[in-house]
């Protein structure tokens, strides 16, 4: 898929096929989200969960992540804010690689959904504890991903009276 197809046609996609997705899909994705923009140092971490106990207890704390019920893998994007360089940026960093995954995700064929973390506490420290979390590294988001079984048009969401020229 072309890239720009790929961005344009990104939906939410909460309902997947029972089919697996093998670990190469997965480093793809892993390095679609390393390829990101990092103002950060790369502080970014990961954890992929393909454990259905695991994925399941998510959704004790989490009331909007259902659809890891259905997922063929989980993968949390965290940061260890103590690698910064530039401090307070590592929000900006694990969100463009969370997007970079979900853009790879469906240029590679697969649904998938940004289940957001960060930053409600009671998610962090869910998170936290379930997968073994160290102290200094904070999730910011799961992103949940399998075959797609729905389908979403996109919708038509381009605004020229959100752009400004030159000036306000
Ligand atoms: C920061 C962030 C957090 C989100 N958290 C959740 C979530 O917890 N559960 C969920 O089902 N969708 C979540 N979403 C997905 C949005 O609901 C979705 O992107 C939005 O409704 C637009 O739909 P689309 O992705 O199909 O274009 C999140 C999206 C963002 C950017």
């Amino acid at each position: 898929m072309e890239a720009m197809d790929a961005i344009l046609t990104r939906r939410s996609i909460r309902k997947y096929t029972s089919d697996p997705v093998s670990d190469e899909v997965v480093t793809q994705l892993l390095k679609a989200a390393m390829s990101a923009p990092t103002a950060a140092n790369q502080c970014w971490r990961f954890v992929v969960i393909r454990d259905r106990n695991i994925l399941q207890a998510i959704t004790d704390f989490h009331p909007h992540a259902e659809m890891l019920k259905q997922a063929a893998v989980g993968i949390a994007v965290c940061a260890d804010p103590t690698l910064e360089v530039l401090k307070g940026r590592w929000p900006m960093d694990c969100a463009a690689a969370t997007e970079n995954i979900l853009i790879g995700a469906n240029a590679l064929g697969l649904g998938a959904c940004w289940v957001g973390i960060y930053p409600v506490e009671e998610r962090i420290e869910g998170l936290r504890q379930l997968l073994d979390i160290p102290e200094n590294v904070i999730p910011l988001s799961m992103v949940s991903l399998g075959y797609p079984a729905e389908r979403k048009v996109p919708p038509a969401r381009f605004k020229p009276d959100r752009i400004h020229r030159d000036r306000w």
